[in-house]
């Protein structure tokens, strides 16, 4: 196997690289203003979205969301892997690609964390059979579930057991820190025991196919109902969809998807008939599942409880969605009766009433229009300015002009204002000062810019502000959360701070923080960079004075209750008073 190439050779690739004469090789592009456009090679449409900007070396589709730097749109257009992209980009340039000596592997065995969890997922389906273990067919049985389906979504069983696993894995050392490393192992001091116990195992796999989680749920009664996979470099919850690979290896063409809450929904409208269904792993459904779920197919139908509890969860969902609305795309809101989930629902009435009644949800701007409704009354004198008011923050996160128009055209026959009126409202509640969002819009995406992200998205516009910034040697003491990012954005910026967004960007790819840095670049700020530009010295003031403050009171802890702080640690300690 070859040595990695070194971060710095891909950094002066990216550097020497100009997208907009890459993608201009295989995608005519057209000037307008300050970028490139083009229709967008990644999906089909006549009036051209797909945008390259030459100062950030990054281009974004406002139609499919295609996002990247030149790496990325070698790797999706000419379909190469990732480093068959940096050999073709180096190539162009004549360069060749070096390669770092060859290190000592990560794990002493190299074990492959997805070929672990494969292998767990086989062994958990043979306990199923295994005697002794009838009762989980059992309890599959009772749930309405064949074997076809078990199989299907390759179903298992874990033995109430504390060391099943080492029979199949064996006990060395190594081995066991892999296995704690996908979750399935828990480490208390020197001891080794089984994550899931006594529980059936719904296996979790990615796009394509890889199982990297489990979910267990327990056979009787017990605590907690469902036991998830921790987060892992294989996993990470928030972006994950239960069932997603399922559904596509079920349908050759997927028209429609519902996404509802639990792993058993899945399973049991899949035993009906109904392989369309994912689920969210117990979080509320983010961007980035949208954003996945719209690469498979142009209509997602979200399926919740009629309770407070389900309204709020589809609003949560409502919020995240307004930037992904498109032409040809379709968004739905289904409400079950109280206390039914979908799989109670679909025994009750079975599959063909359950599909029609999805296909017959409330449209998202239908849902949209109730919920606002629902908190005015127009018929007051001040209704139509309060409900101007309270629709704004949905309005401004509707990204797509033609929809956004359309939104306001039948928002004023509602309220029975002109257009004009309507606009002239919204523009009044413009907030004086860029004021964060109120609480209850937590979940919108542009308005609530943390002041560690609004750092960050300066930083990414334009790296070389990374020179109004020299004190931060403190900030790996901070709690702050994004700290770590914003660390390591400053450190690469200070040897470079002349480099592009794309080529920035780059040090990140494949790791949690990429979908949230691509949303960062790509959503328009509500105020200039230049002016959110100004906001940092104040932000790092007050970041150093909380950090500083928290490290002392830790120290002053520490010194009460040990262990002993060291002769560094009091010499800071002084230094902090
Ligand atoms: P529910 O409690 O609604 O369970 O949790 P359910 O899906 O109806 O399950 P059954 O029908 O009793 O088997 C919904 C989802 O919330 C997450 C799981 O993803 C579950 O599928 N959850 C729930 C957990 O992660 N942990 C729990 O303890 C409970
Ligand atoms: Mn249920």
């Amino acid at each position: 196997m070859a040595g990695r190439i070194p971060k710095s050779f891909i950094d002066d690739v990216l550097d020497k690289t100009d997208i907009v004469e890459l993608i201009d090789q295989r995608v005519q592009l057209k000037k307008a203003g300050r970028n490139y456009q083009a229709c967008c090679p990644f999906h089909n449409e006549k009036t051209p979205s797909f945008s390259v900007s030459p100062e950030k070396q990054f281009y974004y589709c406002f139609g499919c969301g295609a996002t990247g730097n030149a790496i990325t749109f070698v790797m999706e257009y000419d379909r190469l892997e990732f480093v068959d992209a940096i050999e073709d980009l180096a190539h162009n340039l004549g360069m060749d690609v070096p390669r770092e000596a060859q290190e000592q592997p990560q794990r002493q065995w190299s074990h492959d964390l997805y070929e672990l969890m494969s292998r767990a997922a086989v062994f958990y389906q043979q306990q199923l059979r295994k005697p002794g273990h009838e009762r989980a067919i059992e309890y599959l049985k009772n749930r309405g579930l064949s074997g076809e389906i078990a199989k299907d979504f390759k179903l298992g069983f874990v033995p109430d057991e504390w060391h099943s696993l080492s029979q199949l894995f064996g006990q060395q050392p190594s081995m066991n820190k892999a296995l704690v490393d996908c979750g399935l192992l828990i480490q208390k001091e020197n001891n080794h025991y089984d994550r899931f116990r006594d529980r059936i195992m719904f296996p979790i796999r990615d796009r394509r196919g890889r199982v990297i989680a489990f979910g267990g749920r327990v056979l009787d009664k017990g605590e907690p109902k469902y036991l998830n996979s921790p987060e892992t470099e294989i996993f990470h919850k928030g972006q994950e969809l239960y069932g997603l690979y399922e559904v596509r290896q079920a349908n050759r063409k997927v028209e429609w998807i519902t996404v509802v809450e639990g792993y058993m929904d899945v399973v049991s409208l899949a035993q009906f008939g109904i392989r369309n269904a994912v689920a969210t792993l117990g979080t509320a459904t983010s961007s980035a599942h949208i954003h996945q779920l719209f690469r498979v197919c142009p209509k997602i139908i979200f399926c919740f409880d009629g309770d407070r509890a389900g309204r709020d969860a589809a609003l949560r969902a409502l919020n995240q969605s307004l930037n992904h609305i498109r032409d040809n795309r379709e968004i739905r809101f289904m409400f079950l009766p109280d206390g039914e989930d979908p799989d109670t629902q679909v025994r009750k009435i079975g599959a063909d009433a359950f599909s029609q009644q999805l296909q017959k949800a409330p449209t998202l701007f239908e849902f949209l229009f109730e919920h606002l409704k629902s908190q005015v009354d127009l018929n007051t004198f001040e209704g139509p300015g309060k409900l101007a008011n309270i629709a704004k923050p949905f309005v401004n996160q509707i990204e797509d002009p033609i929809h956004r128009e359309r939104f306001l055209a039948s928002l004023s026959k509602d309220v029975g204002l002109s257009e004009q009126k309507l606009t002239q409202l919204l523009d009044e509640h413009q907030p004086q000062t860029p004021a964060p969002a109120p609480a209850a819009q937590k979940a919108s995406s542009m308005s609530q810019l943390t002041p560690v992200r609004k750092i960050i998205k300066v930083l990414l516009h334009k790296g070389s502000y990374v020179e109004t910034i020299d004190d931060y040697d403190w900030l790996p003491k901070s709690r702050v959360a994004g700290k770590d990012l914003l660390y390591q954005m400053l450190e690469i910026l200070r040897n470079n701070p002349h480099m592009s967004t794309g080529a920035l960007i780059e040090h990140w790819r494949g790791t949690q923080y990429e979908p949230h840095l691509n949303k960062l670049i790509n959503d328009t700020p509500v105020i200039p960079i230049e002016e959110m530009a100004q906001e940092i010295p104040a932000i790092m003031v007050k970041l150093k004075e909380e950090t500083l403050v928290q490290r002392r009171e830790e120290l002053v802890a520490r010194d009460r209750t040990g262990p002993p702080l060291t002769p560094e640690e009091r010499k800071e300690l002084r230094s902090l008073y």
